[in-house]
């Protein structure tokens, strides 16, 4: 059974109760049981991986890199929380990893907020992008990695 990572940054361990008028009020174990449900539903095994730490969120990417050159990895639903905006070295893990479908998930509509919120380093690296559904994105990134992804498919 191939895996699929769920890779969340800094501060989306406080989802639930962190600014819930921007990030509503489900937790992050009640996102990653909605997206393990979704998983074995369709025969993927998920591991939820959160970290504050770049350098633990980039070993991550690099161990997914592997298992997507093994065969046993699908790809990876990525929100990247602040280093979205600031993170050169987790752009480069993305590309260093060559190969590893990376979706990135943004909860709020990035672009409908701040400024500085506006830029992404991930994006240029990404396979895709979901921003503005709230925890459903998840879902929804989910559905478009496996539907492009599945039986060695690409988009
Ligand atoms: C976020 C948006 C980022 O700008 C912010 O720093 C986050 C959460 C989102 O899911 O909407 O931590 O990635």
């Amino acid at each position: 059974m191939k895996k699929i990572l769920v890779l969340n940054g800094p501060n989306l361990n406080l989802l639930g109760t962190r600014e819930p008028a921007q990030y509503g009020t489900t937790t992050l174990p009640d996102v990653e049981a909605m997206c393990r449900a979704e998983c074995e539903r369709r025969g993927y095994e998920l591991e939820c991986f959160q970290s504050n730490w770049e350098g633990a969120l980039i070993d991550k990417i690099q161990e997914y890199g592997r298992l997507w050159k093994a065969g046993s990895a699908l790809g990876c639903v990525f929100n990247p929380g602040a280093f979205t905006h600031t993170s050169v070295a987790l752009h480069d893990a993305i590309k260093g990893v060559d190969g590893l479908p990376v979706i990135e998930c943004h909860i709020s509509n990035v672009h409908a907020r701040e400024a500085f919120r506006h830029h992404s380093y991930i994006s240029p690296a990404a396979a895709g992008i979901i921003v503005g559904f709230g925890v459903q994105g998840y879902l929804i990134a989910l559905d478009g990695l496996v539907r492009t992804r599945e039986n060695g498919s690409a988009a």
